[in-house]
């Protein structure tokens, strides 16, 4: 679920560390109020950013991109690693020579971590003048109010219906080309490890009309791909009240109509719930991409029982499999993976090593494993692998991922690749940077090529990371 910003391989400390997702959309200002937000963790903190920054501007704020010159700063954080908590700690100690030469300014914490640590928050940081939960982003002009009175203001209450089905989103940090849209909230899963459920809530499908809505209105405003996030987004199930059901693969259908031009990505799958039924929905439109994310976790049955993951070894393998044989050997998979986990042996660990080789993954989000307090693993297991081995564990699956995905990509040298352009590559200007169907970056030079043009590219060279090639 991470947002990567290029097909770099990560591990735990830098996933979260690639910028300082802000608002990049300077308004006009003119008598209005200004409002900064940072966004960290996972896709949905920056989609929800965007639902914030909507409700702010019918409040009457304008959105800045300079922390320096805001009225009001909004972090909208992620709780699920420590370091990922850190971080924002870090953060809030900047932000305090700010607070100290304009005392009126309102430092407000949004997301997972105010959602798990509540008014805990404000004890611990005192700069903080507004805790926010994710389900209360509608009250947060009067958050605001509330606070330029003096008090604190907190509301954390998670709801079983919000899903600002109605809001539209202010694309913040766009390149306008490629937008997400939250196709549901919470999650119902209870993996051991996972601090989420407590953060985010229930499971909760939103409106698919109002979902097709923003992906019609995303493409009418030049956008060409929209990727359609969730926690789970298989388990996306909408009921109306006249009975009428729409499952995911259903859902995914109703998307990719919208154009032929309209690329469409999902993020995240799980292996338990992913059916043949999405898998050849994604075969029919030519504009789903072939890129699935499956995060594995472990490999190891015994493992994955703990983790509560509900499927083992053979099940995940049988998945890859079906992927393999409806989608074909080209179809990008990732993963994500934990080392370390509570208990883990090294036998278990080479368990994880088998089944990614086996899996040939094209890519993968990597992880110690981080202990978070009130879930079932901090309750019931000892977090009792040593730092040294969960750090050795992980650098051994990172290398191994760099092979699987350096071997991947020497697979797609001499194929023609249909890339949309994104804008200019990080190196060159005379060079686009785009991504093919598989989610992997591709560069090759400009020509009289702009961003948002799809480009069919011959691929001639390849890292781990990137591809490079020559239009055709
Ligand atoms: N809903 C997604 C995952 C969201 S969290 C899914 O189920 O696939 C993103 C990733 O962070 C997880 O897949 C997991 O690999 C990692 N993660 C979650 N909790 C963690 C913890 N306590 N320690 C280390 N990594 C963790
Ligand atoms: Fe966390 Fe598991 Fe839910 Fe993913 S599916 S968000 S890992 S509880
Ligand atoms: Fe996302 Fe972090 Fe919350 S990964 S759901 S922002 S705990």
């Amino acid at each position: 679920m991470e947002r990567i910003a290029e097909l770099t391989i990560l591990s735990t400390d830098d996933k979260e560390a690639i910028d300082l997702p802000r608002t990049s959309v300077d308004e006009l200002v003119e008598g209005k109020k200004r409002l900064y937000i940072e966004s960290y963790g996972c896709q949905m903190n920056f989609s929800d950013s965007e639902i914030v920054a909507a409700v702010m501007r019918n409040a009457g704020f304008a959105t800045t991109s300079s922390a320096e010159d805001a009225d009001v700063i909004f972090l909208n954080t992620c709780a699920i690693r420590d370091n990922a908590e850190q971080k924002v700690r870090h953060r809030l100690k900047q932000l305090n020579t700010y607070k100290k030469k304009k005392p009126e300014l309102m430092v407000g914490m949004l997301g997972c971590m105010a959602e798990r640590l509540k008014t805990k928050l404000l004890e611990e940081e005192h700069i903080v003048d507004i805790v926010a939960g994710p389900d209360a982003y509608r009250d947060i002009p009067k958050l605001v109010e509330e606070a330029e009175t003096g008090q604190k203001a907190v509301n954390v209450f998670l709801s079983r219906e919000e899903t600002y089905a109605d809001i539209a989103p202010i694309r913040l940090n766009s390149n306008g080309i490629t937008a997400f849209i939250s196709i549901m909230r919470g999650c119902d899963n209870m993996c051991s490890f996972c601090v989420v459920p407590f953060t985010r809530g229930r499971e909760r499908s939103r409106d698919p009309y109002s979902i097709v809505r923003e992906a019609e209105q995303l493409f009418a405003d030049g956008y060409k791909e929209v990727t359609l996030l969730g926690q789970n987004v298989d388990s996306y199930k909408w009921q109306s009240d006249n009975a009428e059901s729409v499952t995911f693969a259903d859902l995914l259908a109703r998307v990719a109509s919208v154009h032929p031009d309209l690329r469409v990505r999902f993020s995240t799958s799980h292996p338990k719930d992913i059916t043949d039924e999405v898998l050849h929905t994604i075969a029919r439109f030519d504009n789903i991409c072939n890129y699935i994310h499956l995060p594995a976790q472990s490999g190891n049955s015994r493992i994955l029982e703990l983790m509560n993951r509900t499927y083992d070894r053979e099940w995940y393998l049988q998945k890859i499999d079906r992927i393999r044989a409806i989608l074909g050997e080209e179809c990008g998979i990732s993963h994500d993976m934990i080392s370390g986990f509570c208990s883990e042996t090294e036998e278990e660990h080479q368990d994880t090593l088998s089944l990614m080789e086996y899996a040939r993954y094209d890519y993968g989000y990597m992880f110690a494993y981080s202990e978070r307090p009130g879930t079932l693993a901090a309750k019931k297991y000892k977090d009792d692998v040593p730092e040294d081995v969960k750090k050795r564990r992980l650098s051994e699956i990172i290398a191994l991922q760099q092979r699987l995905s350096l071997e991947r990509n020497q697979r797609h040298i001499g194929q023609i690749h249909r890339v949309l352009a994104e804008g200019p590559s990080k190196r060159s200007d005379a060079d686009l940077s785009g991504r093919n169907d598989q989610n992997k970056v591709v560069v090759f030079p400009r020509g009289t090529f702009k961003k948002g043009d799809y480009v069919n590219v011959l691929i001639t060279e390849c890292s781990s990371a990137t591809l490079i090639g020559t239009v055709v």
